[in-house]
């Protein structure tokens, strides 16, 4: 029997497959890819020898050598991927945070979960005590046109009521024509307005958000503070509707023991006007630094609708009426929890933050 190139095939593909299974990283596969299944390698090399064959004998030796190097790319692909994600699996090892317990000063400090902030947990609670009363919630820009914080609501420019609010401009445009908002009251106009187009009135929803003054802080106020607006426009509606819904918000949020009481104020855009007061719940009405002496704390404004206010949206004040009010989220938080200093909320005191956890 005269002898063939590849007599040795099978011994040759057992070593090669021996070979790429030693192979221990991806540099020392990619050295060795040339000499197994490059041009260097010796499949390649028996690839050429077939030349010499007569040519019924070169058509099945081709068929065999083509099923050798089948199994030869194979094994060494499937070498690669193993190797690749080996290495893929060592750097994230190697970039792994060890976020144990850590020691300061003889301190052990257990890692724990975050959770959210007071005034996130208060807003949604207090979101929730409106839904229960069929109120849906929107939220509105943060950055408002002149015309939307004031001019809409009733307070022209330059009009002395301007002075209520301390405000931030925002350096855009004409000087003094784009403010932070000063209240949540502008969503109540973006309100409106949707629905007139999409004639889709009346309204019941509730408004919360972050609002801006340029205030000094203390233990009552904050420069930047959340409000939850309410506003309400259907038929028939008035004063005594707006006392119902302020007493059921009292009673669920705060509980029945907690007071409440509504004085007279003025707001440009609320004929008659009012200021919503519950029993200070730090000193339970005696008086204390927190509330000024006074034994109550100001939670905010609420009145009917000015007719103006829907004039400047275009609602027909002889078909709709309507009330709103303003409440300070942050306030609402202070009393429930009676945190004397409202400037502890800005601070991170972990204590502090702990506390509601
Ligand atoms: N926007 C008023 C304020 O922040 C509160 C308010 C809202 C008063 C709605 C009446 C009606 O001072």
């Amino acid at each position: 029997m005269t002898s063939s190139p590849l007599d040795e095939l099978d011994s040759k593909v057992s070593e090669l497959l021996v070979a790429i299974a030693a192979l221990d990283s991806l540099d020392a596969l990619r050295e060795a890819e040339p000499g197994i299944i490059g041009k260097r390698s010796i499949l390649s090399t028996l690839q050429k020898s077939l030349g010499a064959l007569v040519s019924e004998d070169r058509s099945e030796a081709g068929a065999r050598l083509q099923r050798a190097r089948h199994e030869v790319e194979q094994t060494f692909e499937a070498r690669r991927a193993l190797l690749a994600r080996d290495a893929r699996r060592q750097g994230l090892e190697k970039d792994r945070l060890e976020l144990g317990d850590v020691v300061v000063d003889n301190v052990r400090w257990a890692p724990t979960t975050g959770h959210p902030g007071i005034i996130a947990v208060t807003q949604g609670q207090l979101e929730d005590v409106f839904v229960a009363m069929g109120f849906s919630v929107s939220e509105g820009p943060e950055v408002e046109s002149d015309w939307y914080n004031f001019e809409a609501l009733n307070i022209p420019p330059a009009h002395p009521a301007r002075g209520m609010w301390d405000t931030f401009y925002v350096d855009l445009g004409d000087p003094e024509t784009v403010v932070l908002r000063t209240h949540t009251s502008p969503t109540q106009i973006h309100l409106m307005e949707d629905a007139v187009r999409a004639e889709s009135l009346p309204l019941h929803a509730v408004m919360p958000g972050r609002c801006y003054r340029r205030d000094s802080p203390d233990s009552r106020h904050l420069a930047t503070f959340h409000q939850i607006e309410g506003l309400v426009v259907d038929r028939g509606i008035g004063f005594a509707d707006l006392a119902g819904v302020i007493e059921t918000f009292t009673r669920s949020y705060f509980g029945p023991d907690t007071s409440s009481r509504l004085r007279p104020a003025f707001f440009p855009f609320t004929e008659p006007s009012a200021e919503f007061e519950i029993t200070c719940t730090i000193c339970k009405g005696s008086g204390c630094r927190t509330c000024s002496q006074t034994g109550w704390i100001e939670l905010g404004g609420c009145g009917v609708l000015d007719p103006a206010v829907l004039h400047a949206v275009g609602i027909d004040a002889e078909e709709w009426s309507g009330f709103a009010f303003g409440f300070g989220i942050d306030r609402c938080a202070q009393m429930r929890h009676q945190i004397s200093d409202m400037r502890a909320l800005t601070e991170n005191d972990v204590r502090f933050l702990e506390r509601f956890s």
